[in-house]
C-alpha cells in the first residue's frame, strides 16, 4: 500500500527522498509525488506509474531543499493518475499532505468545512490540505490536531506547511510509521528499508500521537501538545537485506534465503527437548484456553490451516481459523477461555488489527505470530511470537510462511508440553524434524532442482486454469500453491480438497486443465492416488509432488518432482518450496512483474 517518506536536515531531501521511496516500491503502487518547501513555496512534482516517471520528470529540475515529503499511491478513492498523486495541497498552496488510509468521512467534511473550494483531485486526501489551511491559526501543530479532530478513517498523515518550513508534522491512527533518528537530520517513512540507508535509531508512533520532526531531533508530542517520553529502537535488520544481492527477483532470493531463516526461527527455542518462548504460560492459563481461533489474511491464513492441524494434534485443543475480514463482522464467541493467535507477516494488515483489537475488547488473549517488530500486531498482543524470516520485499510472500509453520509447529509442541500431555515421543520426533530442516531444505535448492521446475512450468506458459489438490495438510500447502501461482502469473488457479473434486469441480477437469497434485502425506495417500485417478481420467495433465522414494506414483502421473522425506507431520514446510518455484518460474516464463503484481500490494492496512 502508499508508502511515505519525509526528510528534514542537512540532505538533499529529493535525494533522501528518492531512494526511499524506491525502497518502499514492495509495497505496491501506482503513482508518486514528492513536495519540497522553496523560499515561501511549497513546491510538489508527481508522476502516474513508476517511480522512475517521476525521476525522469524532475531530472532537469535540479530541485534542492532540507525539507521534504514523497509519496507512492496505491489508488482507494480516484483512479491511478498525476493529479490523484499525492502530495495534496491546500487551495492557497502552503500546506502539502502524504496520506496512507482513507479519510472516511472526507465528502460530509467538504460538504460542511470546503463548500466553497475548489479540489483538484478525486481523492478524499485532498479535504486533509483544504482543512490545514482552512483551520490556521498561526500554529501548524494546533492546527494539525484541529483538523485530526474531524476525520475519521484510518490514516498515517505526514504534512509541511510552508510558513513554517522548519518542522515536518505526523499522526498515525491505525496505517503504520516509523521515525529515524539521524545526527541534525530526522526521516520519517512508512517502513524500515527506506531508513536503512541513514539511521538505525528508530521510534515507532502510537495512535493519536503528533510527531514534530525538525533538524534538531523528533519531539512526540500527546493530543494536548504535552511533549511524551518515547522509547528508541535499534533496528537490526541489515541493509543488505532489504538488496536483492545478485537475484533477479526478491522472491527468489527470498525463496533461496529459506533455510538460512529457517535456522532463525528454531534458534534458541530448543532446550533439552523443550520448547521455549519469550513468555511463558503456566499449565492453568493454557488449559484455561477450551478453544483457540486462527485469524489472518491470505498467506497467513493459510499457515493458520496448518496451525490448526498441528495445535488439534498435539495439544487437543479445538481450533477454528478464520479469515480476519469476515471474523469481527459475524460476531464470534468469545470470551477468556479463548485463545485468538493472530498471524500477520507485516503485523499492519489492517483486517487482522481489527480482528485483534475485537478479540481484546472481548476479553481474549491475542498471541502474535509475526516478523515485524514493533508492529501494530506485535505492540497490541499479549504474547509474541517473532518468525525472524528478515524483511520480506517480494509481494508474494515465500519466507514468512514457511517460518510462519514452523512457529506453529513450536507452538504447538510448547503448549502440549505446558499442558503436560503424555504425547512426548511425538513432539520429540517433530522437534528433531524441525532441526534437519535447514540442512534438507538446503540440499534441495540446486541448479538440477530448478531445472526440472523450470521446465515443468514452461507447460503451464498458456494455460488459462490450473488446478491445485492434495488432502489433509496437503490441500493446505495445495491453497497456499493456487495463491501463489494466481497472484504473480495471474493465471486462474484452483486449490481443492482432492475428494470434494467429485462433488461438482471434476466437471470442469479437461486436457486443458492441468493438475497440481501434492501426495506427500502417507495417511491420505490411497486416497490421493484414487483422485490423481479420476482426473488423469478426465485426460489432464498430471504434475505430482512427491516424497523422494515414491515410486508408485510416477507410474500413473506425466511428472513428479519430490522433496526429500521428513517426518510426514513436518512436510508441507518442504512441499511448499517447489510450488513457490513452479509460481516463480511460470510468471517468469509469461513475463509477469513478479515483485510487485499488478493490483496488489505487500501491506493491506487498509480494510
Ligand atoms: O502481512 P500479512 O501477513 O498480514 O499479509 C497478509 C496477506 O496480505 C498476504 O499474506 C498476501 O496474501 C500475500 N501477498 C500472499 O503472497
Amino acid at each position: 500500500m502508499c508508502g511515505i517518506v519525509g526528510y528534514i536536515g542537512k540532505r538533499n531531501a529529493v535525494d533522501v527522498m528518492l531512494q526511499g521511496l524506491s525502497k518502499l516500491e514492495y509495497r505496491g503502487y501506482d503513482s508518486s509525488g514528492i513536495a519540497i518547501v522553496q523560499g515561501s513555496e511549497v513546491l510538489v512534482n508527481k508522476a502516474e506509474g513508476k517511480l522512475v516517471n517521476l525521476q525522469n520528470k524532475i531530472e532537469d529540475l535540479h530541485l534542492e531543499s532540507s525539507i521534504g515529503i514523497g509519496h507512492t499511491r496505491w489508488a482507494t478513492h480516484g483512479r491511478p493518475s498525476d493529479y490523484n498523486a499525492h502530495p495534496h495541497t491546500s487551495q492557497n498552496g502552503k500546506f502539502a499532505v502524504v496520506h496512507n488510509g482513507i479519510v472516511e468521512n472526507y465528502l460530509r467534511l467538504k460538504e460542511t468545512y470546503l463548500a466553497d473550494e475548489v479540489f483538484t483531485s478525486e481523492t478524499d486526501t485532498e479535504v486533509v490540505a483544504h482543512l490545514l489551511e482552512k483551520f490556521y491559526n498561526g500554529s501548524f501543530e494546533e492546527t494539525v490536531v484541529k483538523v485530526l479532530d474531524v476525520l475519521e478513517g484510518a490514516y498515517a498523515l505526514v504534512m509541511i506547511c510552508a510558513d513554517e518550513s522548519d518542522k515536518i508534522i505526523a499522526c498515525r491512527k491505525d496505517s503504520p510509521m516509523v521515525l529515524g533518528i539521524g545526527d541534525g537530520e530526522s526521516f520519517i517513512a512508512s517502513d524500515v528499508p527506506a531508513l536503512l540507508a541513514y539511521t538505525r535509531e528508530c521510534m515507532y508512533i502510537e495512535q493519536g500521537e503528533l510527531c514534530v520532526l525538525t533538524q534538531d531531533g523528533i519531539t512526540i508530542k500527546n493530543h494536548a501538545l504535552e511533549v511524551i517520553d518515547k522509547e528508541v529502537h535499534t533496528i537490526e535488520w541489515d541493509a543488505e537485506a532489504a538488496e536483492k544481492d545478485g537475484y533477479e527477483h526478491f522472491m527468489l532470493k527470498e525463496i533461496f534465503e529459506q533455510p538460512t531463516v529457517f535456522k532463525k526461527t528454531i534458534a534458541g527455542r530448543i532446550h533439552g527437548g523443550e520448547v521455549q518462548f519469550d513468555f511463558d504460560l503456566s499449565a492453568e492459563q493454557v488449559n484455561s484456553w477450551n478453544k483457540i481461533y486462527i485469524v489472518a489474511c491470505g498467506t497467513a491464513y493459510h499457515a493458520g490451516l496448518v496451525g490448526k492441524a498441528v495445535i488439534e494434534k498435539l495439544a487437543r485443543i479445538p481450533v477454528e481459523v478464520e479469515i480476519a475480514s469476515e471474523f469481527r463482522y459475524r460476531e464470534p464467541m468469545l470470551d477468556e477461555h479463548t485463545l485468538v493467535i493472530v498471524i500477520s507477516q507485516s503485523g499492519e494488515t489492517a483486517d487482522t488489527v481489527a480482528a485483534l483489537r475485537e478479540a481484546k475488547k472481548n476479553g481474549c488473549k491475542v498471541m502474535a505470530v509475526t516478523n515485524v517488530v514493533g508492529s501494530a500486531i506485535a505492540r497490541e498482543s499479549d504474547y509474541v511470537i517473532y518468525i525472524w524470516a528478515g524483511p520480506e520485499i517480494s509481494v508474494a510472500s515465500t519466507k514468512a510462511y514457511t517460518t510462519m509453520l514452523i512457529a506453529e509447529y513450536l507452538l504447538g509442541v510448547y503448549l502440549a508440553q505446558q499442558k503436560g500431555m503424555d504425547n512426548g515421543a511425538l513432539r520429540a520426533e517433530i522437534l528433531e524434524g524441525l532441526q534437519h530442516l535447514p540442512d534438507i531444505a538446503e540440499t534441495m535448492l540446486t541448479d538440477a532442482y530448478l531445472e526440472q521446475i523450470q521446465k515443468a512450468a514452461e507447460g503451464y506458459k498458456d494455460a488459462n486454469d490450473i488446478f491445485f489438490i492434495g488432502r489433509g495438510l496437503d490441500w493446505a500447502i495445495a491453497l497456499e500453491g493456487s495463491l501463489k501461482l494466481k497472484e504473480i502469473s495471474y493465471i486462474h488457479a484452483e486449490a481443492y480438497a482432492a475428494g470434494e473434486l467429485k462433488h461438482g469441480t471434476l466437471a470442469l477437469v479437461t486436457d486443458e486443465t492441468p493438475v497440481i497434485a501434492i501426495c506427500v502425506q502417507d495417511a491420505t495417500y490411497d486416497k490421493i492416488a484414487s483422485n490423481i485417478k479420476e482426473v488423469k481420467a478426465r485426460e489432464a495433465n498430471v504434475l505430482a509432488i512427491i516424497n523422494e522414494g515414491d515410486e508408485e506414483t510416477q507410474k500413473f502421473v506425466d511428472e513428479t518432482i519430490a522433496i526429500p522425506r521428513i517426518h510426514n507431520f513436518v512436510a508441507p514446510v518442504l512441499a511448499v518450496i517447489p510450488l513457490q518455484l513452479i509460481s516463480y518460474y511460470t510468471a517468469k516464463v509469461r513475463g509477469c512483474e513478479i515483485d510487485q503484481p499488478r493490483n496488489l500490494a505487500k501491506s493491506v492496512t487498509v480494510e
